[in-house]
């Protein structure tokens, strides 16, 4: 089978770590690299869960490279109240293993990597893209070399963890906006439509049967995503995590959205999903209340050029499709 080469830049994140239990187990990606970012949680935190999560998964061949620590131009802004101290609420790792760390950061890693491969190479993005944004500054003769950048975040209507803006837009929009503009073809899976790529209450019960790696993982960390009301957060020295939380605030009516997993299923099953564009997209960087507002011209307010709209909506989802690849991703690990 033909292979699509892919690099994975993380944040992990609760949903990072379940989309790369869907990367590992899909057979049409050739996974060349994972690259970690600041976002979630600290970025020493990032690449732990990162190395972690790919050698529970058997992938521990995959090399990983620590990105950025902070964004382009602002302080970080974590959403450990969602996943974590630790960034992964509900699991901890009997240890640490970093054999597959490289030397490099991120960026030079992906530039190498890009270079010497023989094919463009896709870049999927599942955080904030401060990464992709120094990679494409400091190393701009590589940008023919990409395949496109698949992204998770930017919004037409919606936003989380803000009424207009999404979390891995907002964490970096100086990041994002180098990016969007840097005429790579830029694909979004938005929250508009990974809030309609969600597992009901019922639908995450099933889980709690899979055997496995993956299924341990996942069952560990998917009933505690997002409790909400979480008042302390604390990692012992021991790396286990104290959360206090008063409750679950279940503001999805007890659904999770896969907003990570649903963005690496558009590289490895796109036929569940549908997508509009090219639009011109810009974001904005220094609102009072509304920094990180992804602006998505489809009605063509700003009459841009052609060769300025290089923004693709992933506009729909088919969601049983989307839950049955989740499903089986989990236990593609139960075979081995
Ligand atoms: C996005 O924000 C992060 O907290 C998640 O990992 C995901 O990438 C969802 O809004
Ligand atoms: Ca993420």
């Amino acid at each position: 089978m033909k292979k699509k080469p892919v690099m994975i830049d993380v944040d992990t994140g609760i949903d990072d770590a379940m989309a790369l239990v869907i990367a590992c187990a899909a057979e049409n990606l050739d996974i060349k690299g994972v690259t970690t970012v600041a976002g979630n949680v600290e970025v020493k935190d990032t690449t732990r869960n990162t190395l972690n999560v790919l050698d529970l998964l058997g992938r521990g061949d995959i090399p990983v490279a620590a990105g950025a620590a902070a964004p382009l131009a602002r302080p970080l802004a974590k959403a450990s109240y969602v996943h974590g101290a630790t960034g992964l609420r509900g699991y901890n790792f009997k240890e640490n293993v970093r054999y597959a760390l490289r030397e490099e950061p991120a960026w030079d890693f992906m530039r190498q990597v890009l270079e010497s491969s023989g094919e463009k190479v896709t870049l999927c993005a599942l955080g904030p893209v401060t990464n992709l944004a120094v990679l494409i500054e400091k190393y701009p003769e590589v940008k023919p070399k990409i395949e496109r950048i698949v992204f998770m975040g930017a919004s037409y209507h919606t936003g989380n963890p803000g009424p207009v803006q999404t979390f891995n837009v907002m964490v970096d929009p100086e990041a994002f906006r180098q990016v969007v503009h840097s005429g790579v073809p830029f694909y979004a899976v938005p929250l508009d439509t990974t809030r309609k790529a969600y597992l009901t209450a019922q639908e995450k019960e099933a889980v709690k049967e899979m055997a496995g790696p993956a299924a341990e993982l996942v069952q560990g960390v998917l009933f505690s995503y997002g409790a909400a009301f979480v008042t302390g957060d604390e990692q012992l020295d021991d790396g286990q995590e104290v959360s206090t939380t008063t409750g679950n605030k279940e503001r999805e009516g007890g659904k999770t959205c896969l907003h990570d997993p649903s963005t690496v299923a558009f590289l490895t099953a796109p036929e569940l999903f549908t997508v509009a564009g090219p639009y011109y997209c810009d974001v904005e960087c220094k609102g009072e209340l509304t920094s990180g507002f992804t602006l998505i011209d489809k009605e063509d307010w700003y009459c841009k050029d052609e060769d300025e709209k290089h923004f693709y909506f992933v506009d729909s989802v088919n969601r049983e499709g989307l839950k049955d690849l989740f499903y089986r991703s989990i236990r593609h690990y139960q075979k081995g």
